[in-house]
């Protein structure tokens, strides 16, 4: 029988994306999610591309007694992938409550759990680049210091790698694996799942898809003005499906108990840095597609340029993104055609 990994907000972008790889891995998932901030439908497409149709629960993290029950109902689970959080970094600074609750209250909570049925007792967790702040040092690698987050969405993913932390040292039981993903964007190569923002995106990405598509008039770059080549940030960009399957590897390293340390940390990316202007050429290039774009002021809180040191997940997880910027333009965009025709209805 197939191993069965819980995976928290699976019904989200990187969690459908990743439910897809575990089931093409011969794992089953079950997938726990509030539908917060994804769609029902998902679940259908999901089957669509994998033939088999994952177990969904409709449960928020932050009910104590829900999870419990689910743990307890859900004996066979070996593993954790944890992607259920808020994460508009905006929105965090408006409702900073409203994010602690959720992201370290789900945490807790699944942590708690975890401790009450030590079968599952591997956990993966959704972290991001965001804690490196402006690295001095480029790429940056995993050894780079923690700065403080300028925001409360970055303060939740410090605090949750230190929760998990702490909580694996004082459990002999418990191993983690916290990923730090640089940039992810792009879709699935069948243009079946994808990133679907609700309202004004503000990511890059799904913003180029939807000025093209003619949702929005124009692309807005925020600064030319900084100390790059042409002037606009550069950032490393990952495409999702590459990003989706290093979670496998992460949770097989710790069934296989191949990992080093009770809890450790990895960097997610190509290692390659493009910049905004680098990027809308690769859309326009891969889409076929001219864009209507203007700069205008830098947006605060950006960091100028960021691309990471790929050489420890490389080696120690065995894994390497290998996806390009024009496919992950190209992906992006057949999704957003196809959420054009009508795939989400
Ligand atoms: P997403 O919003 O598409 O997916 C998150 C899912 O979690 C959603 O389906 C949502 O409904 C669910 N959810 C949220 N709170 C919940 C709760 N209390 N109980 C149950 N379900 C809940 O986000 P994503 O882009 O797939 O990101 C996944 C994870 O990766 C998040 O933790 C995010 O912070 C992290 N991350 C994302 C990026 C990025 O650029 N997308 C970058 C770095 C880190
Ligand atoms: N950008 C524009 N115009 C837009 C949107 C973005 O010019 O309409 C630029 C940004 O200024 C930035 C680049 O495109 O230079 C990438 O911006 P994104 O918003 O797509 O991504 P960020 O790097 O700002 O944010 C991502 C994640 C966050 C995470 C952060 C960590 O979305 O969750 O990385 O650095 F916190």
């Amino acid at each position: 029988m197939s191993k069965k990994i819980l995976v928290t907000g699976g019904m989200g972008y990187i969690g459908s994306h990743t439910v897809v790889e575990l089931q093409k891995s011969g794992y089953r998932a079950v997938i726990l999610d509030n539908l917060s901030n994804s769609q029902p439908g998902i679940l259908e497409l999901i089957t669509r591309i994998t033939g088999v149709k994952p177990e969904f629960v409709n449960l928020d993290m932050t009910n104590q007694q829900g999870l419990n029950a689910f743990f307890h109902n859900h004996p066979d689970i070996k593993g954790v992938i944890h992607f259920a959080a808020y994460k508009a970094v905006g929105e965090s600074v408006e409702k900073p409550l409203m994010y602690y609750h959720n992201n370290l209250g789900s945490l807790v909570n699944l942590l708690a759990c975890m401790q009450e049925h030590p079968a599952a007792s591997h956990l993966v967790f959704s972290s991001s680049c965001t804690v490196y702040g402006q690295p001095e040092n480029l790429p940056v690698d995993e050894q780079a210091p923690v700065v403080p987050a300028i925001s409360p969405y970055g303060n939740t993913k410090q605090i949750s790698e230190e929760i998990i932390e702490d909580t694996c040292r004082s459990n002999a039981l418990l191993t983690a694996i916290s990923l730090r993903y640089f940039n992810p964007i792009g879709a699935h190569e069948s243009g079946l799942l994808g990133e679907l923002p609700l309202g004004v995106p503000n990511n890059l990405v799904p913003y180029i898809t939807q000025t093209a598509i003619g949702k929005r008039n124009k692309l807005t770059i925020f600064g030319n003005d900084y100390n790059t080549p042409d002037g606009t940030c550069i950032r490393d960009y990952i495409h999702v499906s590459d990003l989706a399957r290093a979670h496998v590897v992460a949770m097989e390293r710790m069934l296989k108990k191949d990992n080093k340390k009770a809890h450790e940390v990895f960097n997610l990316g190509t290692g390659t840095g493009y910049s905004v202007l680098e990027a809308v050429q690769s859309f326009e290039r891969s889409a076929g597609v001219k864009l209507n774009w203007g700069f205008s002021a830098r947006r605060p809180g950006d960091v100028e340029k960021v691309w990471a040191d790929t050489q420890f997940a490389n080696e120690e997880l065995g894994w390497k993104a290998e996806k390009g910027l024009d496919e992950m333009m190209s992906t992006a965009w057949s999704w957003e055609v196809n959420l054009n025709e009508g795939l989400m209805g």
